[in-house]
């Protein structure tokens, strides 16, 4: 933590704006009257942002605020943004530019999450027309700043991650009628060097057993059958009540839970990836076939520069684990190509893990400097050429993993949460207990939200084609 006294270093070029000192005209800010009480948020980056809008949405709607489509249509403008690498970040700053024109019309604009916490104040200086800063490890005092905002203040700002909170709401307004996302431990204590999640989200905060549980007993009351657990970490949760359940214990308790059919969770970091993790996959058919388990690359050499607190082979042992369990597990994985001084043959250790691994499927991503963060200080010696050249060979290598590995599918039958309708008729969407993906055809009248048998009859790279079997 010692590096967040280091002033930040965001590339502020990228701001469409026509002048970058400070405004003395900052038009009033409209009332957020009872009339005026619509708002309109937008949202990027990862679950756990998608999550935090969900939360922020409810806090709001129990506020008298109404969700509008459009920001044309709202009196507030909310932007929950990421951090996580620059691109993400630059777009804020080019939305922020568009939204200027709107607040001509007397809006209330706001700044929420990673590029809020990240920015802090600059974005007043930069974007004087923006009213509301605020992090993600001060949204349990947003009710408080939406006061502010109401009486008329200008700028309102929530930047504190000094904190052991964690953001809970009355009122969470979900997007999806059937999968609940639920935030069970927010922020991270790892130490990631390319990462600026310990900067931008806070310390690590486990929320209490008891009120997850309360929360997964009211989501199976509302319908929802299926709950995801997230955290950025999300099995290094620690409980903080004296019943002091270990994280297997919890994905036993919440699939206890009558009503409810699935538990997943993301993100398993793996030095805290336990064999009691996979006991209670075993034992409970509820909690979900996949373990997500980013591994970032497969050079040990690389893996101790990103601060990753284990080697290739320690983390082959947890993946032995897995694949160990008496029913098959899904397995999925992030890798950053490109990190500062990751030689050819380091990649090609990468590669060789994909061969061995097998993923079911990974997320892959160049290697992007980012604020704060001690691997800004490496020297960031691979061109963005060779990063795209190694992104592109990565994926090839994967594509032909997966067609092979699904290939091996076509026949077999799954169950199915049915999603997605297709404006074609009879062809619906859905996923499988593992996440592969399913398209399939069926007569049947409203299959949304049920659960189906489907048995698969094709396959691509990414995703599974098949029949309703009644
Ligand atoms: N550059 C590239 N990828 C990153 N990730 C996190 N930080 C960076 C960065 N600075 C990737 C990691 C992580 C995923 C969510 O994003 O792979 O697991
Ligand atoms: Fe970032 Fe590492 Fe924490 Fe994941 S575990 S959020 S990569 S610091």
């Amino acid at each position: 933590m010692q590096a967040m006294t280091r002033p930040f270093h965001v590339r502020i070029e990228d701001l469409k704006l026509r002048d970058r000192e400070p405004r003395n005209d900052v038009p009033p800010v409209a009332a957020l009257t009872d009339g005026g009480k619509a708002f309109f948020l937008e949202t990027f980056g990862c679950q756990m942002n998608d999550h935090d809008s969900e939360k922020v949405a409810g806090l709001l709607l129990s506020r008298g605020y109404q969700q509008v489509e459009t920001p044309e249509a709202a009196s507030l403008i909310l932007y929950n943004t990421c951090s996580i690498r620059e691109k993400a970040a630059q777009k804020v700053f080019s939305r922020l530019g568009e939204y200027r024109e709107k607040q001509s019309a007397g809006k209330v604009i706001g700044v929420l999450g990673c590029v809020a916490q990240q920015e802090g104040e600059e974005i007043f200086r930069r974007a004087p027309w923006v009213n509301l800063v605020c992090g993600s490890a001060s949204y349990r005092k947003l009710p408080e700043m939406l006061g502010q905002l109401e009486a008329g203040n200008q700028r309102v700002t929530g930047l504190d991650t000094d904190t052991d909170e964690t953001f809970e709401t009355e009122v969470t307004r979900r997007d999806n009628p059937w999968r609940a996302y639920l935030t069970i431990i927010e922020g991270c204590d790892k130490a990631c060097s390319y990462c600026v999640v310990p900067f931008t989200r806070g310390p690590e905060r486990s929320r209490a057993s008891d009120s997850i549980l309360r929360e997964v007993r009211q989501l199976a009351e509302l319908g929802y059958s299926e709950v995801q657990l997230l955290g950025q970490t999300v099995n290094s949760y620690a409980d903080p009540t004296p019943r002091r359940m270990r994280f297997s214990e919890l994905l036993l308790a919440v699939a206890d839970v009558q009503g409810i059919r699935r538990v997943r969770f993301t993100t398993s970091h793996p030095s805290d990836f336990r064999p009691d993790i996979v006991e209670a996959i075993e034992r409970q058919p509820k909690i979900c076939d996949h373990v997500h388990l980013p591994v970032q690359s497969g050079s040990t050499r690389v893996l101790r520069a990103m601060q990753r607190t284990y080697s290739r082979e320690e983390y082959l042992e947890k993946i032995a684990l897995i694949r160990a369990a008496n029913r098959p597990i899904a397995i999925t994985t992030d890798v950053i190509v490109g990190f500062p001084g990751e030689t050819e043959a380091e990649f090609e250790e990468t590669l060789s893990l994909l061969d061995e691994v097998q993923y079911d499927s990974l997320f892959s991503f160049k290697y992007s400097p980012r604020p704060n963060t001690p691997s800004l200080s490496m020297n960031d010696s691979i061109s963005e050429e060779e990063k795209s050249r190694r992104l592109a060979v990565l994926q090839d290598r994967q594509r032909g993993i997966q067609s092979a590995k699904n290939a091996r599918l076509v026949g077999n039958r799954f169950e199915v949460l049915v999603s997605g309708k297709s404006r074609r008729d009879c062809q619906w969407s859905g996923y499988t207990t593992s996440h592969r993906m399913v398209n399939f055809a069926s007569q049947g009248r409203e299959l949304l939200g049920t659960y189906v048998q489907v048995r698969i009859t094709g396959v691509t790279p990414n995703s599974l084609a098949g029949e309703h079997v009644t």
